[in-house]
């Protein structure tokens, strides 16, 4: 008899393998792979980010050739509050691989601030007669289906998804190569006009409160100042190292920010969305930095801000490998039964970590890496 009776894992006996309480009395992941009629969801949540789509494709192409069902789940958790699914066949996984976005398309709805969202989102999984979910998202998306699973024993497994990067557990989420690479570009062509005109060129770059895109796109474009909210710099040695690069013949400057980097005179609006979070784009960091640069060194200076450009668009082909692999790995979760967990990169090797784990901590910029990029200060 199962120890958890009346939870969500027995409702279903015979059909999907819980690695918790019912694990001995369901079948195991051999099993299953030969169980037809298995109905898996998948939903995105949170800002979008380049691969989402190649995750899909990866988990619906397992869940398929395994000849289960395969749903989309439509505007992240919106789609379980308000039931709104979408049938995913071969036909409509095909072709997504260079496709950025999400075909499912997200939101940022946090259930557990409706009014009996939960209690909705469980009746909607059980009504649509899902057996199993994917969540692909950051830290609010995860966090929710951590505290499902917790709570409810709802049986989701998580994918790591943030251009970000700021998520414990795995080395790597599936997004971040490409914001970098985008930023680097824009570097690179930032670098060109800066030397024209002998101008500072700040560029703000996107990673709430975390500096990864600063660091990495700032080191690879070759960045002379990078400001990250992991490791502040006083303005006026920020400045210094501007005067002294102008001193050495020098007439330009790149300077790479990111957007949550704490400067002084700058503030956040009352605004939070549902999970708590200010629009950190609308600090304006960018602007008040290129202002302060060319007050204190009479240089010329002007801001350049990327912004979504760092979201949108098709994923790099490392990104689209890691979101393929991670998607293989959720489905394998969901065919073993292994629930409340998260795929993840650890070094070369995809793992499975608590979900738990996943979200409960910031994975900041670590000082030897930013060691690395102000090596080539000033
Ligand atoms: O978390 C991804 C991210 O792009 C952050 O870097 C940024 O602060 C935020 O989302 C922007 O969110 P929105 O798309 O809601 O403006």
């Amino acid at each position: 008899m199962c120890a958890s009776a009346g939870a969500r894992s027995c409702l279903r006996p015979g059909r999907l393998a819980r690695d918790r309480d019912c694990a001995q009395t369901f079948p195991r992941s051999a099993e299953f792979r030969t169980i037809a009629s298995v109905k898996v969801g998948v939903l995105t949540g949170g800002g979008d980010c380049p691969g989402l789509n190649a995750v899909i494709r990866a988990v619906g192409r397992r869940v398929l050739t395994n000849a289960g069902e395969f749903v989309g789940v439509r505007e992240g958790w919106k789609g379980l509050v308000d039931g709104l699914f979408q049938p995913l066949g071969l036909q409509e996984l095909s072709g997504l691989l260079p496709r950025g976005g999400t075909i499912i398309r997200t939101t940022r709805t946090n259930p557990y601030k409706l009014d009996g969202g939960v209690e909705r989102v469980m009746e909607h999984f059980e009504a649509e007669g899902l057996d199993a979910l994917v969540a692909i998202g950051g830290e609010d998306t995860l966090g929710v289906a951590a505290r499902l699973y917790e709570e409810r024993d709802f049986p989701v497994v998580g994918v790591p998804k943030t251009i970000d990067n700021d998520l414990s557990a795995t080395d790597y989420t599936f997004g971040f190569d490409t914001a970098v690479f985008v930023a680097t570009e824009a570097i690179d062509r930032l670098h060109s006009t800066a030397e024209s005109h002998n101008r500072v060129m700040v560029v703000e770059v996107m990673g709430r409160h975390t500096g990864w895109i600063a660091v990495m796109s700032g080191l690879a474009g070759g960045a002379d100042m990078i400001l990250i909210p992991e490791h502040p710099i006083p303005i006026e040695e920020a400045c210094a190292q501007l005067r002294r690069r102008h001193e050495r013949g020098k007439d330009f400057s790149i300077v790479v920010v990111s957007e949550g980097y704490e400067l002084e005179g700058t503030s956040d609006s009352d605004d939070v969305d549902e999970f708590g979070h200010v629009r950190l784009s609308e600090r304006g960091v960018g602007a008040a930095l290129a202002h302060e640069i060319e007050q204190r060194t009479g240089y010329e200076t002007r801001v350049t801000v990327l912004g979504h450009i760092q979201r949108g668009g098709t994923p790099t082909p490392r990104d689209r490998v890691l979101a393929t692999r991670y998607g293989l790995k959720a489905a394998e979760l969901v065919e073993e039964g292994k629930f409340g967990r998260m795929a993840a990169l650890h070094g070369d090797s995809i793992v499975d970590v608590p979900l738990k784990e996943a979200t409960a901590e910031l994975k900041t910029v670590p000082p030897a890496w930013y060691d690395v990029a102000r090596a080539f200060f000033g």
